[in-house]
């Protein structure tokens, strides 16, 4: 597979001034993007000698960190990390993400709320000025699958627009998340919103919803990398 310069140098710069022998517990993050940067700090733990134990946001991260003879931990263990990495399916300049492109927010959001910095890394095409500029198959949410029919009116119903119950690409039915549940992409007119925080809140008090892809104000600084490997910050 060819290497995703933007992705890959966007991950680099962040675990260039991120990565170091004052941090011992770090969240991976799940997606393409956490790829270079979980390589950069196999290296770094080799070279330098470091001593760090990575939690994972889901099953792929968690290969991730084994297959590149990393320690692994898990938020049994540790709820106070230094800082999670993690990709994003877009970026705006109020610090808010949408995530879940890969149906992994549950686990990315409770290893987010457990760092004490939430850094992202992604591609500039995921940089936007208001939050669905770019993301164009609606918000991740995790629901329950035994209320996903009633989730999915229910949001309907209530926040309008469209939901559409995930499916794998073999048709066999909705994608299983990690904790065994079902993912709705919610499709709507972005914008016409003018508060994300109160969009996620009122997801979050629907019966059904396990978690939502919307990531308010958490990040503590985000990399942009492009395909000419330069790098821009949001911080
Ligand atoms: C998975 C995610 C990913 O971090 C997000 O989809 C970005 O992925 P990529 O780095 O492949 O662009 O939220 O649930």
């Amino acid at each position: 597979m060819p290497t995703d310069k933007a992705k890959e140098s966007a991950a680099i710069a962040a675990v260039d001034e991120h990565i170091n022998a004052n941090v011992h517990i770090i969240g991976i993050g799940s997606g393409s993007t956490i790829v270079p940067a979980v390589k950069k700090i196999a290296e770094m733990v080799k070279k330098d000698k470091l001593d760090l134990i990575c939690v994972p946001t889901s099953l792929q991260a968690r290969e991730l960190i084994l297959s590149n003879g990393l320690k692994l931990g898990s938020l049994i263990e540790y709820q106070e990390l230094d800082l999670a990495i993690d990709g994003a399916d877009e970026v705006d300049e109020q610090f808010n993400c949408i995530k879940g492109g890969g149906g992994c927010q549950t686990q990315e959001k409770l290893v987010a709320i457990c760092a004490k910095k939430f850094i992202v890394v992604a591609d500039e095409k995921k940089w936007s000025k208001n939050l669905g500029d770019q993301w164009k198959k609606g918000i991740p949410i995790e629901v329950l699958p035994i209320a996903y029919k009633i989730t999915k009116k229910e949001i309907e119903k209530q926040l309008g627009g469209e939901v559409v119950v995930r499916e794998g690409t073999e048709k066999l039915g909705p994608v299983l998340t990690d904790q065994a549940n079902f993912i709705l992409d919610w499709k709507f007119d972005s914008s016409k919103v003018s508060n994300w925080s109160d969009i996620n809140t009122k997801l979050k008090l629907i019966p059904g919803v396990v978690e939502t892809g919307l990531f308010i104000n958490m990040i503590s600084k985000a990399y942009f990398g492009n395909s000419e490997g330069k790098v821009q910050l949001l911080v």
